[in-house]
């Protein structure tokens, strides 16, 4: 292990971006993966101080953001994970991102790990279907980078899939890994290396547990809050709770009308939000996410609402309601027999996504997400006990940079095994 190696992990996750130099501990940075295209005229911009800029990244958006329209400058170019090779802005996202990340602890010539430092070694994590024209980008990106600060920022880089990373990180070699994340869920067959063929890319994610969450909002007679994306988010993961099983949790709440909270209180705002009587629906919000085809949920597709899209892997359509433990089942069966027993034993769980927590009182009604998983893979004839990662939004950023300090010097980026450094300077 290269211990001395500025090793600098980036994971561009479909609404979080984490970053961080190995020297930043254990937690990377988090910022949103957005970028803002302002509108302010350069004289607007010049009387009021700012600087005039075609785009903004990182803490500073929020400064820029003024009304509701300026909502609609805001461009998340990773929302499923892939960004289209002809979408410019969205690429320009992502440069600007990589610059701020990279400028933000770039340590000028000394490492804070020891020696002169010549320039980062960076492990760049995308999803486990990008395409390799992503690769071929963010490759190029960085080597522009360089050239544009006039500094060695990055010395050699390489990129590994996220649910990877994540096998990596929990020192995992056969495994399948669920990695939720708030666009999609990659479920990913792993056998030292990821499963290609096998991959899902489900089109599913905490995002779909924001979309019940504001119809749920809007039935309560909410349809202000309903309308800002940041408070339905915050209502999700106060309100939330994934059902050990939703009939019998919605019949438990019914028979303990006490038992459930129902008043939510945005935390620094004057915003309250009272349920009422339909405390119970907040186990809706979490059983979206693992079962969407839940009979519950014919009403609300009834009256127009979206289900989850369909996700199109080769010729086949895997349907949007698929619950999770169908699609985990899908993903196996798509690898060699031989070795399916022993995925389906260490099934991995990362991604914010699954980060539900139990409130006190509510223990066997409600769950954690390795306990619905395994209910739910065993009402469909599989026994085994999914494993959670310690930390599921950053497990992804962990394993890169783990991969970075063991990917020997010499191994140089080969297109046909996807594997080693990209060098930029020498
Ligand atoms: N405590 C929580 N309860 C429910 N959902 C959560 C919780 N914490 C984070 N999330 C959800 O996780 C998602 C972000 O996870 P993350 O792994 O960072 O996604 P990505 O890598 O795709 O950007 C968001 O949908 C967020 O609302
Ligand atoms: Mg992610």
């Amino acid at each position: 292990m290269a211990e001395n190696r500025p090793v600098f992990g980036m994971d561009y996750g479909t609404s979080y971006f984490k970053f961080g130099p190995l020297w930043v501990g254990k937690y990377p940075e988090m910022v949103e993966n957005r970028g803002y295209f302002p509108r302010m005229s350069k004289v607007v911009a010049e009387i009021r101080g700012i600087e005039p800029r075609e785009i903004v990244v990182g803490p500073e958006v929020s400064e820029y953001l003024e009304s509701r329209e300026d909502l609609e400058r805001l461009y998340y170019p990773m929302r499923n994970g892939v960004v289209p090779r002809d979408d410019e802005r969205g690429w320009k996202v992502v440069k600007e991102l990589t610059r701020f990340a990279l400028l933000k602890h770039y340590p000028g010539a000394q490492s804070p790990l020891g020696g002169r430092f010549t320039g980062f070694y960076v492990v760049a994590a995308l999803a486990a279907q990008a395409p390799t024209y992503m690769y071929e980008r963010l490759f190029e990106i960085h080597g522009q980078l360089n050239s544009e600060e006039g500094k060695t920022l990055v010395r050699a880089m390489t990129i590994i899939p996220q649910p990877l990373a994540v096998a990596i990180a929990e020192k995992a070699t056969t495994c399948v890994v669920l990695e939720g994340g708030h666009g999609n869920t990659q479920i990913t067959p792993i056998s030292r290396d990821v499963i290609r063929g096998a991959v899902i890319p489900l089109n599913r994610g905490g995002s779909d547990s924001d979309a019940i969450a504001r119809q749920i909002l809007k039935d309560l007679g909410y349809p202000e809050l309903a309308r800002e994306d940041k408070f339905v988010r915050m209502f999700k993961e106060m309100a939330g709770l994934v059902p050990l099983d939703l009939n019998s949790a919605i019949s438990w709440a019914r028979e303990h009308p006490a038992a459930l909270t129902s008043r939510f209180r945005i935390p620094g705002t004057t915003v309250e939000v009272d349920m009422g009587d339909k405390a119970w629906q907040r186990f809706l919000i979490g059983e979206f996410y693992f079962n969407p085809g839940h009979e519950v949920f014919e009403s609300y597709y009834s009256r127009g609402f979206p289900g989850p899209r369909d996700t199109i892997v080769g010729d086949r359509v895997i349907p949007g309601k698929v619950s999770l433990a169908e699609a985990i089942r899908e993903a196996v069966s798509r690898t060699p027999v031989e070795i399916q027993s022993t995925l389906l034993r260490n099934v991995i769980l990362s991604g914010g996504a699954f980060s539900w927590t139990v409130p006190a009182g509510l223990e066997g009604v409600a769950v954690d997400s390795p306990t619905k998983l395994s209910r739910m893979l065993r009402d469909a004839g599989i026994e085994t006990q999914p494993k959670m990662v310690r930390e599921p939004q950053f497990s992804v950023w962990r394993g890169a940079v783990v991969y970075g300090l063991f990917l020997p010097e010499g191994v140089r980026w080969d297109w046909s095994t996807m594997e080693g450094w990209r060098y930029f300077a020498d």
